[in-house]
């Protein structure tokens, strides 16, 4: 899908023209007045549509009014959301181009225009052997065409996130991860096992060996002269989370593909760095291995040396993320960056306290978690403080190494984050857990089923705003 920015959207010739309509106010556009609306008791409440047919009195064949609900409720936010609506509608009615005359909206909506549109036209019918054509190729807007493009770049990069959350783990293994990473024509490491091993990552390490697939640990480097700032993203990269020796039960690792969408965000992000251009240092980290309970998998009982030295009792294999954010976070720590922001699908516990809505966010730095909030606000996402206070760690103490990997199953997340923070020093450190918020199981909002490319337009945008 293509947005094209004109000067005048009414002299194209589109197959649906969507217009909007604020609740019980006349829909603005002339053109749809023309048509009789009121006969149907179409309100214009928010989200709902309304089909005139024109037949053939106009340039396009249809004109879709797109209710926006009252006009005091409308934000860049709901715009979105409505936006993506039409959108999918036209694709239902099989259009290829569509035009959208939006009036009276009180603020510049070029970005949530091109975000709604764009996570709107997602599908992900590659093993689909019969695929159906009903994607729209052109969407017509006078709309703002640098922020525009700039929004398309963002989408684009959720886009390859959302992908790569949605490939089976059959073909995104830890390999296959590391040559995409270094695909991307930035300057890219990927580690073997050896190389980790010499480097002390005994944490990440023991979570790989249950699996055949090698271990990969990628450090992916985007660099400008005289950075504002340096900072890390590190994304958890587990390829499949069976749950290890300590075994999930069926139902719950029916999506454990997507274990891996941290990662996902992290390379979705450093996609797009050389095209958006901010004029910071980026490192994007990724320990990559698959939680497998192969004859040689790490076991409950085990004692795990992390990269900083300190000693971690297995309690439960299936908390093998945090193993594997342990090393990543040490070895973030050891670029002496500014700042260090993980995202990881990481435990159960923060889907249950926030559901799909939200993810939660954890960190060391007030002022960094304040600003990443508000910036996940303004670019569509959710992001929630959650506690990390240090008594947490009372449930994690072992009384034969320096820490346990799970403790209480109440306040699960905060536990987490606490385990982190063990691995996390002299550093500015956020923790975003976007377990409920990476992969739906049904759709939601502007998304379809699948992969939602979590944490990436928030992560963009406060990137561009360093
Ligand atoms: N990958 C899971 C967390 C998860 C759960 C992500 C549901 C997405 C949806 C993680 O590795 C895990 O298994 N966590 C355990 C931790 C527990 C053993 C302390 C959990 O949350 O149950
Ligand atoms: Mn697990
Ligand atoms: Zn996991």
């Amino acid at each position: 899908m293509e947005i094209k920015v004109v000067e005048n959207v009414k002299a194209i010739n589109a197959d649906i023209f969507v217009v909007n309509m604020f609740e019980n106010e006349k829909t603005l556009s002339e053109l749809a007045n023309h048509y009789a609306i009121e006969e149907d008791n179409f309100k214009g409440k928010f989200g709902e549509t309304y089909l005139l047919p024109t037949y053939g009195k106009e340039l396009y064949k249809k004109i879709l009014v797109l209710g926006l609900g009252k006009k005091e409720d409308l934000c860049p936010n709901k715009l979105r959301e409505a936006v993506a609506k039409a959108i999918k509608k036209a694709m239902q009615m099989e259009a290829k181009k569509v035009a959208f005359s939006l009036e009276g909206i009180g603020f510049d909506y070029s970005e949530q225009f091109t975000m709604g549109a764009m996570i709107a036209d997602y599908k992900f019918d590659k093993y689909k052997s019969e695929k159906k054509d009903n994607g729209i190729k052109e969407v017509y807007i006078e709309a703002n065409q640098e922020i525009v493009k700039k929004s398309e770049i963002i989408a684009e990069a959720m886009k390859f996130a959302r992908n790569l959350s949605n490939e089976p783990a059959q073909f995104a293994t830890p390999t296959e991860l590391a040559e995409i990473a270094c695909d991307l024509g930035l300057e890219t490491k990927v580690y073997d096992r050896e190389e980790c091993e010499k480097m002390g990552m005994g944490a990440f390490l023991a979570v790989g060996k249950g699996s055949i697939q090698e271990p990969k640990f990628i450090h992916i480097k985007y660099s400008v002269n005289n950075p504002k700032k340096r900072i890390a993203i590190i994304g958890k990269g587990i390829c499949f989370d069976s749950g290890g020796l300590d075994l999930k039960p069926a139902s719950s690792m029916l999506t454990m593909k997507d274990d891996m969408s941290g990662a996902a965000a992290v390379i979705g992000i450093m996609s797009v760095l050389k095209e958006l251009n901010p004029q910071v240092e980026v490192h994007g980290i990724i320990a990559a291995c698959e939680n497998m309970p192969g004859c040689k998998a790490y076991k409950p009982g085990d004692i795990l040396t992390a990269k900083n030295g300190k000693t971690i009792e297995v309690d439960n294999t299936d908390a093998e993320g945090r193993l594997t954010l342990a090393d990543a976070l040490c070895y973030a720590c050891e670029l002496g960056v500014d700042e260090v922001i993980d995202m990881a699908t990481l435990t159960g516990a923060c889907m249950v306290a926030l559901g799909t809505q939200a993810s939660g966010i954890m960190g060391n730095d007030k002022e960094l978690v304040k600003r990443l909030i508000e910036t996940a606000n303004r670019s569509g996402e959710r992001f929630w403080e959650l506690p990390l206070w240090e008594e947490y760690f009372d449930s994690l103490k072992s009384d034969i190494a320096d820490m346990k990997n799970t403790g209480s199953r109440w306040g699960g997340a905060s536990t987490a984050g606490v385990f982190l923070q063990k691995f996390v020093k002299d550093v500015k450190w956020a923790h975003i857990d976007i377990a409920g918020t990476a992969f739906l199981e049904k759709p939601q909002k502007e998304f379809i089923a699948g992969g939602t490319g979590a944490g990436v337009r928030t992560m963009l945008k406060y990137i561009m705003e360093i």
